[in-house]
């Protein structure tokens, strides 16, 4: 039997059929370890995610006493601080006030406007992979596309953006289930670091404004306060750690996907117009973030099962990308899948805002693998990082 644990390296390697067994125990599991409800099927997720009887964050409604839960440690103050002010971790009517703000920076057609600037970045950092033989996807393309596009979105200068990866990673840890105390340690770490910096940029921008996200923010704040410092802090890290950690990931999970399956990676090299088909599906295949969890504030009740307030339920987005009562065949990789409703971007309030800005990524580089290195193979298999919730690889060396 494949068990649902999150800590077991094989089951990290491949959870999904884990899921399969999931999905035929039930609709709602209760999962002792973390305390947590597992929902495995894409019709529950996908309600679950449109429900207002839950919630991301609790706070907004009930202290921690009241809601039967133990406040953290004091000592991990700045992590939540940082972490619980971020549009993604509001509710509404807060959630609806900063939303509006950050999405018209993200609208697909504002989106729409970076793409020759996306087309280039790629195809130079492809062009520097091809010109070397080969390297490591990861590092030569994976990663510095999209952390390059959201930095600049927001202005950070470029001298500063390789302090952004190992801030994001850090502060990631804190969403694995249980994480451990050194985890905890470092992710408060990079809180009170990253904290610092971005009040020194947005200070900086507040003397000088410039035609980035930063100076938008700061210009809405300033006119009629409708951001707080702190929200617009964690704003601004929220949206450099969202902005390219799940890109990152689905760029290399994605290719480790097509370098399995030689026969689609055939077909893609044999028609490029099956790129943005191909980025939906492998965002479905091997979905990039697994799990998002969500706090009942008030009881519901799932398959004749009562959750009470206060339980966590875990959604398992990757389980609900390989439902078979909506994907036909969800573990066959088929990049010309017609009906193709995956859940890696969410759905309800809190659908990523960033989707269209990913989708463009994930397309820009696609396509410049495609052109630019049409040989391209792994030189071994990957390793994995260690992460369920966030899922990844460590690696993936390349030769062209
Ligand atoms: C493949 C890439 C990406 C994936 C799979 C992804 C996935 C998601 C998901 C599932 C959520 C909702 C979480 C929940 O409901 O609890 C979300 C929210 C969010 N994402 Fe993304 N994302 C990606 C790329 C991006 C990018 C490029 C940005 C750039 C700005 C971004 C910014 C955000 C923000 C700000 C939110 C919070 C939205 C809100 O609470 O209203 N994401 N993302």
């Amino acid at each position: 039997m494949a068990a649902f644990d999150p800590w077991d390296p094989a089951f990290v390697a491949d959870p999904y059929p884990a899921y399969a067994e999931l999905r035929a125990r039930g609709r709602v599991i209760r999962h002792e370890p973390t305390g947590q409800w597992l929902v495995p099927h894409h019709a529950d997720v996908s309600a679950l995610l449109r429900d207002r009887r839950l919630g991301r964050a609790y706070l907004h409604r009930f202290s921690h006493e009241d809601f039967g839960r133990t406040p953290p440690p004091p000592e991990h103050e700045p992590f939540h601080t940082l972490d619980g002010h971020g549009l993604l971790d509001l509710e509404p009517p807060d959630h609806t006030r900063v939303r509006r703000l950050v999405a018209k920076a993200f609208t697909p057609r504002t989106v729409e406007r970076l793409v020759p600037y996306v087309r280039t970045l790629a195809d130079e950092l492809v062009s520097g992979l091809a010109a070397a033989g080969g390297g490591d996807l990861l590092t030569d393309v994976a990663e510095p596309l999209p952390v390059a596009v959201i930095a600049e979105m927001l202005g950070v200068p470029e001298s500063d953006r390789v302090l952004l990866r190992p801030w994001s990673a850090a502060i990631c840890g804190m969403y694995e289930p249980n994480p451990p105390p050194e985890a905890a340690r470092r992710a408060v770490s990079a809180s009170v670091e990253f904290s610092d910096y971005l009040r020194g940029l947005i200070a900086a921008r507040r003397e000088a404004p410039g035609d980035d996200l930063v100076s938008a923010l700061i210009a809405a704040h300033d006119e009629d306060d409708r951001l707080t410092e702190q929200e617009m802090v964690s704003t601004c890290a929220l949206l450099l750690n969202a902005g390219h950690e799940a890109t990152v990931n689905a760029t290399v999970n994605g290719w480790w996907a097509l370098f399995r399956d030689p026969g689609q990676l055939a077909a893609l090299r044999a028609d490029p117009t099956l790129v943005p088909a191909a980025v939906e599906e492998l965002l479905r295949y091997d979905t990039p973030l697994q799990l998002f969890a969500r706090w009942v504030l008030d009881d519901i009740e799932i398959d004749g099962t009562v959750i009470p307030r206060g339980a966590e339920l875990a959604l398992l987005f990757g389980s609900a990308n390989h439902d078979p009562a909506v994907f036909t065949d969800p573990g066959r990789l088929d990049l010309a899948r017609r009906a193709n409703p995956h859940i890696s971007f969410g759905a309800g309030v809190h659908y990523c805002v960033g989707a269209p800005l990913a989708r463009i990524e994930l397309a820009a580089s696609m396509r410049a693998l495609l052109a630019k290195a049409p040989a391209m193979t792994p030189v071994r298999e990957p390793e994995r990082k260690p992460g369920f919730v966030i899922r990844g690889l460590a690696g993936l060396p390349v030769s062209l």
